[in-house]
């Protein structure tokens, strides 16, 4: 498919609807799209990015249909496969350019066999003329890795922000001005890509804003016709302001957590407070990203097994402190047949979250009366942290 974004801009990527996984850890419920556009110059032709090497057919016969027959640059806001895998193809096929910075250079010639002499390397908030139309290169490292950028294109106003502002959302509505659907999918993609890195992120959106822009073109999703739409939506999930809630995260042996979770949520809940809960056995990761993206307040309840955490939640815990959420408080909560040290392995585990953590409460066994009072303890202190 291709798409005409301004006059002689166009969307030239792939749209892949089939995809469930990416990196073989995060689930795709809506597959999708790998952006790469082509800008047309008076003198110089520029594609922004290339697309993933899967969908290679797909992407050269999108430049077939616009007869093109020499691209001068191949510019790479990225080095991650999935953007950067053709780069070699759309060299040798059109004799281009590859235009990049010298990290993401660095990368290009370790990750896909770049060629030095193939690389033109440019610097932040340098630019690139093509005849009417001039390609403005503004870094803005870890929108996902170290070597991060953006394009912009300054007579069309035309953000190419690569996977800052993504969604992995396939879709033939390729430009579109919000609604719904796009903003579960951006914040999805925020959660899983973008969070760890959201203290940078802050920055770099500030930089960003210094740049007129009329659209921003991400290379995974749709298209912002209203840019004010995904930039405020950023605005408010790179911040440290915390909503009012708790995401419960368990996994149960013989229902004695599984008892102790369902009374906690249940006073949380009696209280007004907002609870998301996920048993991790059958959870979808990526949605419990996307509710750690605005919650105050994580709850860990987990059996002990083999001495120590629940090896299922403690593939859990690994992800929450690596998406380094701005999760203000933690309680964790837990039950154990014959002893163990895993209230301690949860808390070297979860070093990233600068969280306060509750007094703690485990249990030998089934759940007891003096055990509930305890349960009704943590209970106040998380409400009492959420009243505002
Ligand atoms: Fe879409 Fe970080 O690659």
């Amino acid at each position: 498919m291709i798409r005409k974004l301004a006059n002689n801009v166009y969307f030239v990527g792939a749209i892949d609807w089939d995809r469930k996984l990416f990196d073989e850890l995060i689930p795709l419920p809506n597959g999708t799209t790998y952006n790469s556009y082509l800008v047309k110059g008076q003198e110089k032709i520029a594609l922004i990015d290339t697309v993933d090497p899967k969908k290679e057919e797909e992407f050269f016969n999108n430049l077939d249909k616009l007869n093109i027959g020499k691209i001068d640059y191949v510019v790479s806001n990225h080095a991650e496969q999935d953007h950067s895998g053709l780069i070699n193809k759309v060299v040798e096929k059109y004799g281009a350019k590859v235009v990049t910075n010298e990290k993401c250079a660095e990368f290009l010639k370790t990750h896909v066999h770049v060629k030095d002499d193939d690389i033109k390397i440019i610097k932040d908030g340098e630019e690139l003329d093509l005849g009417g139309k001039t390609l403005k290169f503004v870094f803005t490292p870890w929108s996902h890795w170290p070597e991060t950028m953006v394009t912009y294109l300054k007579e069309d106003k035309v953000l190419f922000s690569c996977d800052l502002f993504g969604s992995h959302f396939a879709t033939s509505d390729i430009e579109q001005k919000g609604g719904e659907k796009l903003l579960e999918m951006a914040k999805r993609y925020f959660a899983e890509i973008m969070m760890p890195f959201r203290s940078i992120i802050k920055k770099n959106i500030e930089k960003i804003e210094q740049l007129d822009i009329e659209k921003i073109a991400p290379s995974h999703g749709p298209i912002y016709s209203n840019p004010s739409f995904i930039l405020n939506e950023y605005k408010k999930w790179v911040s440290d302001i915390v909503k009012n809630e708790v995401v419960v995260l368990y996994v149960s042996m013989h229902d004695s957590t599984k008892k102790m979770i369902e009374y906690l949520a249940d006073k949380l809940m009696d209280e007004g407070l907002s609870v998301k809960l996920h048993n991790i056995v059958n959870s979808d990761i990526g949605e419990i990203a996307v509710d750690l993206v605005d919650a105050s307040t994580v709850v860990i309840g987990t059996p002990m097994v083999l001495a120590g955490v629940h090896p299922l939640m403690a593939g859990a815990i690994y992800l929450v402190n690596a998406l380094r959420p701005k999760t203000k408080y933690l309680a964790l909560v837990g039950s154990y047949g014959w002893g163990g040290r895993f209230i301690d392995e949860i808390k070297e585990m979860t070093k990233n979250l600068k969280a306060e953590i509750f007094e703690p409460v485990v249990v030998k066994g089934l759940i007891s009366k003096k055990d509930y009072k305890k349960l009704d303890n943590l209970v106040n202190e998380i409400i009492k942290r959420n009243k505002d």
